[in-house]
């Protein structure tokens, strides 16, 4: 269903609809698609539990309207052009009706291993289609799945499926990423050692690795699906059943398990796909993510399959065999909507441009950012070289718990400016708070980015933790959903993204919380304590910088920072091992006992004067010693 708004104009109005008639406006989106049973009301909610209802009273199942809904007219139509690690290895692509029978089949394999609607099925996969096929697999029979990020460590994934209390888990024995291996199912055996809500281990072949097989509990793939029946009958779900469980990190603790629910999350992913990418019917789009984050979740999987899209999903990397891998994909095949993150274009900028100009990119329409600030000079290099200063490059805001693309120009018919994410997307009502939690309506003012009013993909709950849901997003200003980003917005109205304000960094628009690298830091026999914080980092966009007080150990230096930086390895992974470790003697506290971020924050940025107001440390002498010992 073509649900594309085509002008400016229509934006406006149908952005001020949005607003005034939610109800309204809502229910003609969600009209649109495949139901069950209509909804009864079309949103409950108080930000004070907070308790979120959308479409209440609706059934639906999700794949029904991914898959099945396409059959009829393009069941032929290419829904994935899947493009290996290498360019020598052969690629493949698979149609709506080729996936639908996938889905089905693994959906009834899971099924005749007990997997019942709400058990949860943690999903720890290389980039490939059986990915895709494990998770509307698990969608079809009403399984919550948990996509855990493939270069999460076999500790980070074991937090996650006791977290989940997983019955499932489907992995591969391996997965290529340039010229590396990654052994996968050993990772798993491990995570699950302790793990006793796990009863089966689904192993997909992608290496011809012939891993290790737990007897009855380990399964092979092709053998689950070989005999399976390509027909499943969908479960019918409550549009506010739960749909996924995804894993954040936030300020404080462990990662929290975001969920999301099957009718909200279906409509905005649909909506905001076609308007925010202004995808046409014959389109190629490309979302370069990787399905185990949000991005992967919403633009690689759920808007592009309810939209009948036909999209390139990627197994490597940029920079494999060289810099100029994504080009060549585009050129490949013809591209025409290209959505990455600026740590990729930072990166890719430091290549030979001929790796650029080879191939022809005339293909593309569209070009999208996502995931962190993207600076003028890549913003430029990005519109200049890659759009050909042809093609609107839309800045896209958003998070896990938002579900879907919050700010942002809509391809070519919003106004664009370098930096700037731009305007909310209908249906989203976005405030700028003061200290005092007063809305900021001058412009040019920064202020805390809030959300006034529910949008259908937003976060339910934390899984498991309802409270910390409350106390993360909803307890710092009363009424309003806090995104935890400070933004400012210019006389027109169009955001600008700050950054983070509270604890959390992205790293190459990978997020972490400073409290979870310092606890694995801490697990380090020579840590005593530790303090870490973001640096600004020109291809990640954020530098992990972690101070460490270790004993009076005599002992190489650089043993014992290759110590610490495996820790953080082995307890989270080693997408966040520290850029800068420096092993310190104390760190600067309060008297209270507060560590005094401020002051490691401007070390780590190389500012080591002008500290403003020191008087209530208790030990200034510890920040000489410090700054003595900076890392450059
Ligand atoms: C940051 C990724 C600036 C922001 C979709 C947010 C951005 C966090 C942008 C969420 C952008 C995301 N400009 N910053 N266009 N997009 N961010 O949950 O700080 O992995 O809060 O979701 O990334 O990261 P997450």
């Amino acid at each position: 269903m073509d649900l594309r708004i085509r002008s400016f104009e229509q934006y406006q109005h149908d952005y001020s609809k949005s607003i005034t008639q939610p109800d309204l406006f809502w229910d003609g989106i969600a009209s649109t698609f495949k139901w069950k049973k209509k909804w009864n009301s079309v949103v409950e909610w108080n930000f004070n539990d907070p308790k979120i209802e959308w479409f209440k009273g609706g059934q639906l199942n999700i794949t029904e309207n991914l898959l099945d809904r396409h059959l009829e007219k393009d069941g032929n139509k290419i829904a994935f052009h899947w493009e290996a690690n290498h360019p020598n290895d052969i690629s493949k692509s698979i149609t709506y009706r080729e996936l639908y029978h996938e889905v089905c089949k693994l959906a009834n394999g899971l099924k005749s291993l007990g997997v019942k609607k709400g058990d949860r099925v943690c999903i720890y996969m290389p980039m490939v289609l059986e990915s895709v096929v494990s998770i509307l697999a698990c969608a079809r029979i009403g399984a919550v799945h948990s996509i855990i990020f493939a270069g999460f460590s076999s500790n980070a994934l074991e937090d996650r499926i006791i977290d989940a209390k997983a019955k499932v888990v489907i992995t591969a024995d391996g997965l290529n990423r340039g010229d590396k291996k990654v052994d996968l199912k050993s990772m798993v055996d491990i995570a699950i050692e302790t793990c006793s809500s796990i009863e089966n281990v689904i192993v997909l072949n992608c290496l011809n690795s012939s891993p290790t097989v737990v007897s009855k509990r380990d399964i092979d793939y092709h053998h689950l699906i070989e005999s399976q029946k390509n027909e499943c009958e969908a479960e019918i779900m409550d549009a506010e059943d739960m749909l996924f469980i995804l894993y954040t990190s936030g300020s404080t603790g462990k990662p929290k398990g975001v969920v999301h629910t099957c009718g909200g999350y279906m409509v905005y992913t649909s909506y905001s796909f076609q308007n925010v990418f202004q995808y046409e019917e014959n389109d190629v789009f490309w979302c370069t993510a990787d399905i185990g984050w949000i991005t992967g979740h919403s633009y690689i999987v759920y808007g592009p399959l309810l939209s009948g899209a036909t999209s390139v999903i990627f197994e490597g990397i940029p920079t494999y065999p060289d810099g100029g891998r994504f080009w060549q994909i585009i050129d490949k095949y013809k591209v025409n909507q290209f959505y990455t993150a600026p740590t990729a274009i930072r990166s890719l900028m430091s290549f030979d441009e001929n790796l650029v100009t080879k191939q022809d990119l005339s293909s593309l329409k569209l070009i999208g950012s996502v995931g962190e600030p993207i600076n003028e000079e890549a913003w430029n290099w990005y519109y200049e070289k890659i759009g050909k200063s042809n093609c609107p490059l839309i800045d896209t805001w958003w998070q896990t718990e938002t579900g879907g693309v919050m700010l942002s120009g809509l391809g070519g018919i919003s106004p664009m400016k370098a930096t700037y994410a731009g305007y909310p997307l209908p249906g989203i009502d976005p405030v700028l708070l003061d200290n005092e939690g007063k809305e900021i309506h001058e412009a040019d003012t920064e202020g805390y980015l809030c959300i006034k009013f529910p949008w259908p993909s937003m976060l339910r709950t934390t899984y498991g933790d309802h409270e910390r849901c409350k106390n993360t997003y909803f307890s710092n200003y009363n009424g309003y959903y806090f995104t935890g980003d400070g933004a400012k917005r210019d006389e027109n109205g169009m955001f600008r993204i700050i950054g983070r304000v509270d604890d959390v960094i992205n790293v190459s628009g990978h997020r972490f919380g400073t409290a979870e690298i310092e606890d694995a830091i801490n697990k380090n026999k020579y840590a005593i304590e530790s303090a870490v914080v973001g640096y600004p980092h020109t291809i990640k966009g954020q530098g992990i910088y972690a101070y460490v007080v270790i004993g009076n150990i005599e002992g190489d230096e650089q043993e014992i920072i290759n110590s610490i930086s495996e820790s953080v390895s082995k307890f989270i992974g080693k997408i966040a091992k520290p850029d800068k470790i420096q092993l310190v003697k104390g760190l600067p506290k309060t008297r209270s006992g507060k560590i005094m971020r401020r002051i490691l924050r401007k070390i780590a940025e190389g500012e080591l004067s002008n500290f403003g107001d020191t008087s209530t440390l208790l030990d200034p002498s510890l920040i000489e010693d410090i700054i003595k010992g900076v890392k450059g």
